[in-house]
């Protein structure tokens, strides 16, 4: 039952602007999109063309990530902040394949993942959706559905996957980490990664495209992420690196293919020295 003050708002979907939802998950190779994400994707990619790859690397990080920490990790509860869409291999199938009383809360800011999400979790009342601003962490913290299934006195592993870059400074990203891990106990972990890029003209021209199309969106250095992380938080094994490096499993699930309009752009990360998804897993001691 949901108290009136969290009652969730009916389920608007814009049709008119791009989403990152959206967006992402078609690279990833998912059916939910609409035009103007497409159109939008079109027109990003032959500029920055490994940002497919980038994308479906991160995914695939995911399940790494999950897994490492449903086993070596021993965590049984995951918050998922800017969850995206769902998939294959989403949190709570990889969480449950390795551990499978693990529970799961998953946390958008598109209403569009709320109604995809509500479906395919219906029933399962170990893993829930919130529609919520991640950036909002006692709103987040204070949802009674969160409420019901995390325990704060039990380790936590609190997903940023692929969500960092959409906040900005002001924000206050380390805030949001901070207050996250503060509550979380011993032995909880936070796994994160956002795209990074050294080359200053190409990072601002990322930023104003996504900003533009509101998309609130930041690039960073590595060395931003690496302050934002590293504060109290020790970095599990090999640290916070390219994603493709962060313990490589050739023989994991792959993923779907690429949409055929943008295969063309599959490999091109080969290439580009400059730009990746830059992250990994911490542990709060
Ligand atoms: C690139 S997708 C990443 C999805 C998923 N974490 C993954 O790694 O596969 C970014 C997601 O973050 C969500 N998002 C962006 N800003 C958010 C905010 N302020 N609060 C909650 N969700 C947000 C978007 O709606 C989108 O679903």
């Amino acid at each position: 039952m949901v108290d009136a003050e969290h009652r969730e708002p009916p389920i608007e979907i814009r049709h008119d602007v791009p989403a990152s939802a959206r967006v992402y998950g078609w690279a990833l190779g998912g059916k939910d999109n609409y035009q103007v994400d497409r159109d939008f994707a079109l027109k990003t990619a032959p500029v920055f063309p490994e940002s497919i790859d980038i994308s479906r690397q991160n995914r695939l990080f995911l399940y790494r990530a999950v897994r490492y920490l449903a086993t070596e990790g021993r965590v049984r509860q995951f918050l998922d902040m800017g969850c995206g869409l769902p998939t294959d291999n989403n949190v709570h199938q990889v969480a449950q394949k390795f551990t499978p009383d693990a529970r799961v809360v998953y946390v958008d800011i598109d209403p569009i993942v709320l109604a995809y999400g509500r479906a395919l979790l219906a029933g399962d009342g170990s893993t829930v959706v919130i529609n919520a601003d991640f950036r909002d962490v006692d709103a987040v913290l204070g949802h009674p559905d969160l409420r019901r299934l995390i325990d704060f006195d039990e380790p936590l592993a609190v997903l940023f996957l692929s969500v960092g870059h959409h906040l900005t400074d002001a924000d206050d990203p380390r805030g949001i980490v901070r207050t996250l891990m503060g509550r979380a106990a011993s032995g909880s972990h936070l796994a994160f990664s956002q795209i990074v890029c050294s080359e200053p003209e190409r990072a601002a021209d990322l930023d104003a495209r996504m900003n533009a199309a509101g998309i609130p969106w930041q690039n960073r250095a590595r060395e931003e992420v690496d302050a934002l992380l590293l504060d109290g938080l020790d970095p599990v094994e090999p640290g916070l690196v390219n994603l493709l490096h962060w313990r490589p499993d050739p023989d994991q699930p792959p993923l779907p293919p690429a949409p055929e309009e943008l295969a063309q752009f599959v490999g091109a990360s080969r290439m580009a020295r400059d730009m990746c998804e830059y992250g990994g897993v911490l542990r709060k001691p």
